[in-house]
């Protein structure tokens, strides 16, 4: 989504805009924009594409120490220079930037009449224009417009009359204070000051903050005085560059067992056998009245969600099910008090996710979060929670917290079954196979050499397959989400047992089929679905921890045969995403694709 920086203080304010802006590129943008307060009067430089073309325009020497910044990812109107942000009022008096989308946008305009002349097709500068027909204070002035608005935003605004000063409100679209010695910053994301602070304030829906480089001061949309605590993020600023690789996307892939060991350091209770959640807000005797589960995601973090849905299952034998959070509100649901609901995001902060947890916490259920980003909105708004602590994800395509995702329910699932009827001894041995994790994921990454030539040979590929069963399906969807996503190869994932159903008629000898082969009870029944594709033609890749004995017939049917650790049928999950994974980033550097930032999509999603 877009993104917005704002700083007042003692330093130059353009190369902290500028390198927040590119700190915020990861999120997904088209055109970007800058207003600074330069000698009391207002400079605001816009440019279409990327980054640097701002940067060819914008005047390096220019001496101001208070500004915002934006980049904008297109919802009202093309990217264009006039399209982009900031937007400027007639007197060039103030400049504001925005994320989110102003539903009344029409009305507003008419209210303020046929004479004002619009520079943009935006929705957005209808704020600018609002703003120039207030008096008083510039807080109460933009609070007295936001009360106008219907919609969602993040907002930042300047004006020339108030040099030092920014305001800031939320309402749908995250805004995060960072507090400096003498200065001030505010951003949509916290990549875009990690640099600068790491002391921080998250606004709430409906709040305003007043920030000058003394300090700031949060009120609600009623004038009363809003009392924040800041937090203290131990995110280095070191985890928003790309360790000296090519790609946050492959940095992300290769810390996997740095961040599954984060995900699960100091979460096991040796003497019970089972795990520590210090988060969840709920008693032993919660846990066993807890009847059936919901999960709630979108994208990868609902396919995470499908594979907790099985791992739950299979330890603690409560029935679980995973569905879309974005459709979730729209059918009305049936919210019960024994049924624990569980939302998962990386960001915390997708529009759909959080409208499926206000819609459970509106109707009296109890949420539980499982998300990475500390302080997000969704984290703040869950009745407990689970932190992944994978660190922050830079790149849109999401690796590394999608396996943390996976460790957490683990987690809670293990949590949940030796609250019931799991063993010591069986909560041991699970606890056993996740330690093991980090190493065996060591393991999966030395096949990259193998994973990238099979990348090679099948990048020209219209249209690739994943298949896998039961627990192999979540693992197979994700799959076919990593390459579809990164390399815009067309790409499905079927439950193995489903190809003869249909799917089976596209299967050609130029259809590559990825086959989750884990060594489990069905082995002989998803060899058997690679014969039905063999016997077609099509090409079957087998991602295997089968047993030794099986890999001669494996060997026969498939054209090239990964093995990966022979893992729990509840962590081996784990590591076949990892090689799916690496095939997508090699397919989509091989294609020469913009493996950060995939066309068309976000970070992320805040909008609806
Ligand atoms: C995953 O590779 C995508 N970036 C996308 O599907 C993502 O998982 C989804 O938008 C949910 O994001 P969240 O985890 O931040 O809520």
């Amino acid at each position: 989504m877009c993104g917005i920086v704002a700083y007042t203080g003692q330093q130059a304010v353009l190369p902290i805009l500028l390198d927040g802006l590119k700190q915020l590129e990861y999120r997904g943008y088209d055109s970007a924009g800058v207003s600074v307060i330069s000698r009391k009067r207002l400079k605001t430089v816009k440019a279409a594409g990327k980054l640097h073309n701002l940067e060819a325009k914008v005047d390096a020497k220019t001496n101001s120490h208070c500004g915002i910044g934006h980049t904008r990812w297109a919802t009202h109107g093309a990217p264009t220079d006039e399209n982009a942000h900031p937007h400027n009022d007639p007197s060039q008096r103030f400049a504001i930037v925005h994320n989110g989308i102003i539903e009344n946008v029409d009305a507003l305009k008419t209210s303020l009449g046929k004479s004002v002349e619009y520079t943009s097709e935006t929705d957005s500068e209808v704020i600018a224009h609002l703003l120039a027909a207030q008096e008083g204070e510039l807080l109460d002035a933009v609070r007295a417009v936001l009360v106008q608005l219907v919609g969602t935003y993040g907002l930042a605004v300047i004006d020339q009359q108030n040099p030092t000063t920014l305001v800031v409100a939320r309402n749908g679209s995250p805004v995060i204070l960072g507090i400096g010695d003498g200065e001030m910053f505010a951003a949509s994301d916290m990549s875009a000051m990690i640099r600068h602070t790491n002391q921080v304030v998250h606004l709430d829906d409906g709040e305003i903050a007043e920030l000058t480089p003394e300090g700031f001061k949060v009120v609600r949309m009623d004038s009363s005085v809003a009392s924040k605590e800041a937090i203290t993020l131990n995110e280095q600023h070191a985890h928003y560059d790309r360790g000296g690789h090519d790609h946050f996307l492959y940095r992300e892939i290769v810390d996997q067992p740095i961040s599954i060991g984060q995900t699960l350091s100091g979460r096991f209770d040796k003497r019970f056998s089972t795990a520590h959640l210090g988060g969840l807000n709920l008693e032993a005797r919660d846990l066993i009245g807890i009847k059936r589960i919901t999960i709630l995601g979108c994208g990868s973090a609902l396919f995470a969600g499908m594979a907790g849905a099985n791992m739950i299952e299979s330890l603690a034998r409560i029935p679980v099910i995973a569905e879309p959070a974005a459709e979730f509100r729209y059918r009305n649901p049936v919210i019960e008090k024994d049924t624990l609901y569980v939302v998962v995001s990386q960001s915390g902060e997708t529009f759909d996710t959080l409208a499926a947890l206000r819609e459970v916490r509106r109707k009296g259920g109890f949420v539980l979060g499982i998300v990475n980003s500390v302080g997000s909105t969704i984290a703040r708004e869950v009745d407990g929670g689970i932190y992944m602590h994978a660190g922050p994800e830079v790149s849109v395509a999401s690796t590394k917290a999608y396996t943390s995702m996976l460790v957490a329910f683990s987690l809670l699932a293990l949590l949940l079954g030796r609250s019931r009827d799991l063993s010591p001894q069986q909560g041991t041995r699970f606890i056993n196979e996740l330690k093991l994790l980090p190493e065996q994921v060591e393991q999966v990454l030395k096949l990259e050499p193998e994973i990238k030539e099979i990348a090679e040979q099948y990048k020209k590929s219209q249209s690739a397959f994943f298949i896998g069963r039961t627990h192999g399906f979540p693992i197979a969807l994700e799959g076919a989400q990593k390459l579809k996503e990164i390399s815009y190869i067309h790409a499905e994932a079927y439950p193995a047992s489903e190809l003869k159903h249909g799917p089976l008629a596209l299967v050609t000898k130029k259809t590559p089929c990825f086959v989750v082969l884990p060594n489990d009870d069905l082995l002989q029944k998803t060899i058997s679905s690679m014969e039905e594709i063999k016997a077609r033609g099509g090409p079957v890749i087998a991602i295997t921890s089968a047993p030794h004995k099986a890999a001669p017939r494996i060997k026969s049917l498939a054209q090239s045969v990964l093995r990966v650790p022979d893992a729990g049928e509840l962590t081996q999950p784990v590591l076949m995403a990892v090689v799916f994974q690496l095939l997508a980033y090699h397919s989509a550097v091989s294609l020469g694709r913009d493996v950060d930032q995939p066309r068309n999509l976000a970070k992320s999603v805040t909008v609806e």
